[in-house]
């Protein structure tokens, strides 16, 4: 059986209280906690570094002390010195796109010995041929389901028939290989988007954009549920 996990962005969130938006997300039902790390190079935004990593770090913690992942995805180039200051600041999975890499089979490695789990996303229009030579050394694949950048976009359709593809290359080697989505991703999609087969999903807007993050975890959950 598949295990879901959702994972608010905190590109949302109210950059003015950090620390309580993740705690509140996390009492809400949060899985993961999504760090969206903008560059305004590789994408044209700029947003959060590793000491601002390093701030949250405490604060992904479940009431009894568990402490949440936090699922840093890196839109900067380049990747490898960067990667490796967010895992000294706290990440638990750390994700880039090959495209900003020039040598993404190395970025991996080093992820890895970093000690977090590495993931690889692809844009809207970036093949997902390459993830072939390294599905040995990828925990996670992102599937972007908006061009990277800002929140609260259209979801992107041909974004399924790439999880589809993705989820039949994973599901070929065996491996225990995460399949994320992230953008556009609201109550009323995520079931197509699970269906295509993805298992964890990166929301924004949906849920920071609104008053209850429980009651939009829960509503995202039901729907999960609902397609079992
Ligand atoms: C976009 C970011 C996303 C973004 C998603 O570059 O990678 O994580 O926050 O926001 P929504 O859910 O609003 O599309
Ligand atoms: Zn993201």
């Amino acid at each position: 059986m598949t295990t879901y996990r959702i994972a608010p962005s905190l590109l949302s969130a109210d950059f003015a209280r950090l620390g309580q938006e993740v705690r509140a997300v996390i009492d809400a039902g949060a899985d993961w906690i999504h760090v969206d790390v903008m560059d305004n190079h590789y994408v044209p935004n700029l947003t959060i570094g590793p000491l601002v990593c390093r701030a949250i770090r405490p604060h992904a913690q479940r009431a009894d002390g568990t402490p949440v992942p936090l699922d840093v995805h890196l839109m900067v180039q380049p990747v490898d010195a960067l990667a490796l200051a967010f895992a000294e600041a706290g990440a638990d999975w750390i994700s880039f796109h090959p495209d900003a890499s020039i040598h993404v089979d190395r970025s991996l490695q080093a992820i890895r010995a970093a000690g977090c789990r590495s993931g690889l996303v692809f844009n809207p229009a970036e093949p997902v041929d390459r993830l072939e030579w390294v599905l040995d050394k990828v925990d996670l694949v992102l599937i972007m389901s908006v061009n990277p950048g800002f929140g609260g976009q259209g979801f992107i359709d041909s974004a399924l028939r790439k999880l589809e593809r993705v989820r039949r290359m994973i599901d070929a080697s065996g491996r225990d290989i995460r399949l994320e989505v992230d953008g556009g991703i609201k109550a009323d999609n995520i079931r197509r988007v699970a269906d295509a087969g993805a298992d964890t999903f990166v929301a924004g807007s949906a849920i920071f954009g609104q008053g209850d993050y429980r009651q939009v975890i829960d509503a995202m959950r039901a729907e999960l549920a609902a397609g079992r």
